[in-house]
């Protein structure tokens, strides 16, 4: 269906056609899905996008059908390039945002005490990871502290321990996995360009929430996924490789013969794109389910969905600020569409089995996600409730009932 993005006279703000996108939206008719940032939706056109490539492989082989398909293929790397504000050379397919994220550390060619520099909401494998790195090659984990107005990352402070520590990495998540906190990347970001310190950033929950450039928020390595907020297919994700990066010759660590060529029996040599972080086997039918829901997001506009998606959030948390026995966990100014709260009485898994039982979708997250936020809080879970733009304020209204209704019992 064709999405209008038409302007309304009186607020001159473009509105979007919540008629038609719901329409493309097949699951909008079985289920109120407030768990976007688990997984988004998927869109008529990228269902169609994958399910016509699978078709093609069975009817003429897998190869063939890639081959047929180049041109569309050959989108996902220029749709994301044209999301992020970069080039195709410079984007990388992975299968998901944390083997982004494991293919881009794995090309640092750590040293014991090398310090790898981040905060205390940065998401939970990548804090594992770190952990890892720490196991095998002896790095320091530092964690810049927190502002004492609950914004977020302190920036100040964390620029003073990039000046006094000089980290091999310094590493943040835009917007954590368990909470609406939106961590100031690019202000980090400028203190790395600064001191030309190697910058990644994790975009998992904003891209496709929030308008992202890379050039503005200054990273030399960006990662995600295209299940959540962009609407993509599972099993998908990508990474952003700065040029500063690829000249300065970063490779994974098993680059294999797409990423590289075998120039001599004892010699290869890495391409010069960011397809140096791929592999020669790719899921097809899933890149192009990717490259349809960036054009779907980019017709959709950026701009209208990050406006409409985090104040949809707002509305909710809203009406759930007064329920008794209800606390609210999400800080920071202006926070996400991951509305996260705690409540009184109940046990994790059944409320949420509750908020299922009504037709509404949402998600926990435990201690564990988070143990520096959660400790802080002093929560051992907390529900996450992640519209997108293509809900609508009733929805929102209908979810906040349920949560009132429930918030009176317990289990
Ligand atoms: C902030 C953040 N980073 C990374 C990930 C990992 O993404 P994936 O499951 O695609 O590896 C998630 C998933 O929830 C996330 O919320």
């Amino acid at each position: 269906m064709e999405i209008q993005n038409s302007a309304s006279a009186s607020t001159a703000e473009p509105l979007l056609d919540l008629t038609a996108l719901r329409a493309d939206t097949p699951g909008c008719d079985a289920v109120i899905h407030f768990n976007n940032a688990g997984c988004g939706l998927t869109p008529r056109p990228v269902l169609d996008a994958m399910v016509a490539h699978l078709n093609l492989e069975a009817a003429i082989g897998g190869y063939e059908a890639a081959a047929a398909r180049a041109a569309e293929i050959a989108d996902f790397h220029a749709s994301i390039a044209e999301l992020v504000n970069t080039r195709p050379e410079n984007i990388a397919f992975a299968g998901s945002a944390t083997h982004a994220y494991s293919k881009a550390l794995s090309a640092i060619d750590f040293r014991p005490g090398d310090v790898v520099l981040t905060t205390r909401n940065d998401f939970i494998s990548n804090q594992i990871a770190f952990l890892a790195l720490r196991r095998r090659h002896g790095v320091e984990i530092v964690h810049a502290p927190d502002h004492p107005d609950g914004s977020g990352v302190d920036v100040e402070a964390m620029a003073a321990l990039m000046r006094a520590r000089r980290p091999r990495l310094v590493a943040a998540t835009h917007v954590p996995t368990n909470s609406g906190l939106v961590q100031p990347v690019a202000e980090i970001g400028r203190h790395c360009r600064e001191l030309d310190l190697l910058y990644l950033v994790d975009a998992c929950q904003s891209v496709g929430q929030y308008e992202i450039d890379v050039e503005l928020i200054g990273c030399d390595l960006l990662t995600a996924t295209c299940r959540k907020f962009l609407r993509g297919p599972r099993g998908s994700g990508f990474l952003y490789v700065s040029d500063r990066v690829l000249r300065a010759g970063y490779e994974p660590l098993f680059i294999d013969m797409y990423g590289a060529r075998w120039t001599a029996p004892g010699e290869y040599r890495p391409v010069d794109t960011a397809a140096r972080f791929e592999e020669w086997e790719f899921p097809y039918a899933t890149v192009l389910g990717c490259a349809a829901a960036v054009r779907y997001a980019l017709r959709v506009g950026p701009g209208p969905i990050a406006r409409r998606t985090p104040a949809l959030a707002g509305r909710l948390r809203e009406r759930l600020a007064d329920l008794p026995g209800v606390r609210l966990l999400d800080r920071g100014p202006a926070p996400a569409a991951l509305v996260t709260f705690g409540i009184d009485g109940w046990r994790a898994r059944p409320f949420k089995a509750a908020l299922d039982a009504r037709g509404i979708n949402s998600a926990l997250s435990y201690r564990e996600f988070a143990q520096f936020d959660f400790a802080d809080k002093d929560v051992e879970w907390c529900l996450r409730l992640s519209p997108h733009y293509y809900n609508t304020e009733d929805e929102v209204d209908t979810v906040a009932a349920a949560v009132a209704e429930l918030a009176g019992g317990s289990r």
